[in-house]
């Protein structure tokens, strides 16, 4: 028997979940930042995913939501953002050497800003 132990990673997709994705691969896959009829298809989708998803977190308004194509770019859009919002109060980042490579690899690549890493 096989355990897997990486579900922060990937994990398994609930049938639910597949099921209500099946219209998204097959019909309503245009861009949703398009212009064109699939675009709005696939763009109101995207709307109610927000909605349904701002609900479940209790966000005040679906538009906090963002939604990324992956964690490497969920960790490069926060640690930019915040830095960049706080960087009258402070021009470093810290992090720790168990950082994923996402953060390690962004951190020091902002020239705005130095790392000082404490592990
Ligand atoms: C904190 C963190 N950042 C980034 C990633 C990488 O995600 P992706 O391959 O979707 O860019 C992972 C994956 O495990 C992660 O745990």
């Amino acid at each position: 028997m096989h355990v897997y132990l990486d579900n922060a990673a990937t994990t398994k997709v609930l049938p639910e979940v597949i099921e209500a994705m099946i219209p998204y691969y097959t019909e309503f896959y245009g861009n949703p930042s398009s212009f064109h009829s699939f675009a709005r298809d696939a763009h109101k989708g995207l709307d109610d995913a927000r909605r349904t998803v701002a609900k479940c977190l209790n966000a005040a308004n679906p538009a906090e939501i963002y939604f990324t194509g992956g964690g490497s770019e969920g960790d490069n859009m926060i640690l930019r953002g915040v830095a960049q919002a706080y960087r009258k109060k402070g021009n470093h980042i810290i992090t720790s050497k168990i950082e994923h490579h996402a953060i390690l690899h962004t951190a020091p690549r902002d020239p705005a800003y130095a790392q000082r890493t404490r592990g």
